[in-house]
């Protein structure tokens, strides 16, 4: 059985006080929901602050980005290791704003996914297609490619614990979602590229969530999915409200039967 994972993306927002409040708000909004795991990835400078107030709660806690080597002269760059030590769970990898911006390339997240993994910490290892790619008709030319790549070398038992999120680039922050049906189909897509490499149990566990202008007014229709297994908010995870709200409808949705891959 796959259980939801509902995941705050902050970016590059809010100050320290900001912060607190807005983990405090999510904690006080998300009691009840038992069925869902959650997360959120603040900055780096607030992880430790918000790990501490989320102790012995449901709340996990997750990094953006992390660098795929334990530690050395890497001037501003931040190590698994250290993730771990102050409590974060989760790092998203490759999201597209970092292959975009940064100029990350596949076989770079390919490295950070195996350090993560070496380390006890799980991937959210994002894909997505930007809407040139799209119009080209090679979404999924794109993803086949992203997942293979980011993927490479993990042995079967560690991918079972991978999170793959679908975002496609043209959804992200624009207030265009792609509709369940698109959404559901390119996930059985991503399923089955994983049953390449990946026995049948694995790829059938591994949990694929979808990003990408995701809000209460839309979940309802993305999460109701067979392989939809949960959501990687970026906008409407910056209050607690609206985050929480989408964290509920998880939770009604919430698998409590084995569901098939
Ligand atoms: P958005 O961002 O919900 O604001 O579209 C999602 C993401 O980039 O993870």
């Amino acid at each position: 059985m796959r259980r939801f994972f509902i995941a705050g993306n902050w970016k590059m927002n809010k100050a320290k006080d900001e912060a607190c409040g807005l983990v405090e708000g999510i904690l006080a909004g998300i009691e009840g929901c038992p069925h869902v795991d959650i997360a959120v990835c603040p900055p780096f400078t607030f992880l430790d602050t918000a790990a501490q107030k989320a102790v012995n709660t449901p709340l996990m806690i997750g990094a953006q980005n992390v660098y795929y080597r334990e530690s050395g002269a890497y001037t501003g760059e931040i190590s698994p290791p250290m993730l771990k030590s102050v409590g974060c769970g989760y790092v998203i990898i490759g999201h597209s704003e970092r292959r975009i911006y940064f100029k990350e390339t596949d076989s770079e997240i390919n490295r950070k996914v195996h350090m993560c993994l070496k380390n006890g910490l799980i991937p959210i290892l994002c894909v997505g297609e930007t809407i040139g790619q799209k119009n080209d008709g090679r979404t999924f030319d794109v993803l086949n490619s992203q997942v293979i790549y980011g993927l490479e070398g993990i042995d079967d038992h560690l991918v079972r614990n991978i999170i793959i999120a679908y975002e496609p680039v043209w959804a992200i922050g624009t207030g265009v979602t792609a509709s369940g049906d698109q959404v559901e189909e390119i996930h059985r897509f991503i399923r089955n590229t994983i049953r390449e490499f990946a026995c049948d149990e694995v790829s059938a566990g591994v949990r694929i969530i979808y990003g990408g202008s995701v809000n209460s007014g839309n979940a309802v229709d993305l999460l109701a999915r067979d392989n939809v297994d949960g959501a990687l908010v970026g906008g409407a995870s910056l209050k607690a409200g609206p985050f929480c709200e989408i964290v509920k409808i998880a939770e009604s949705l919430a698998r409590t039967i084995s569901i098939p891959g």
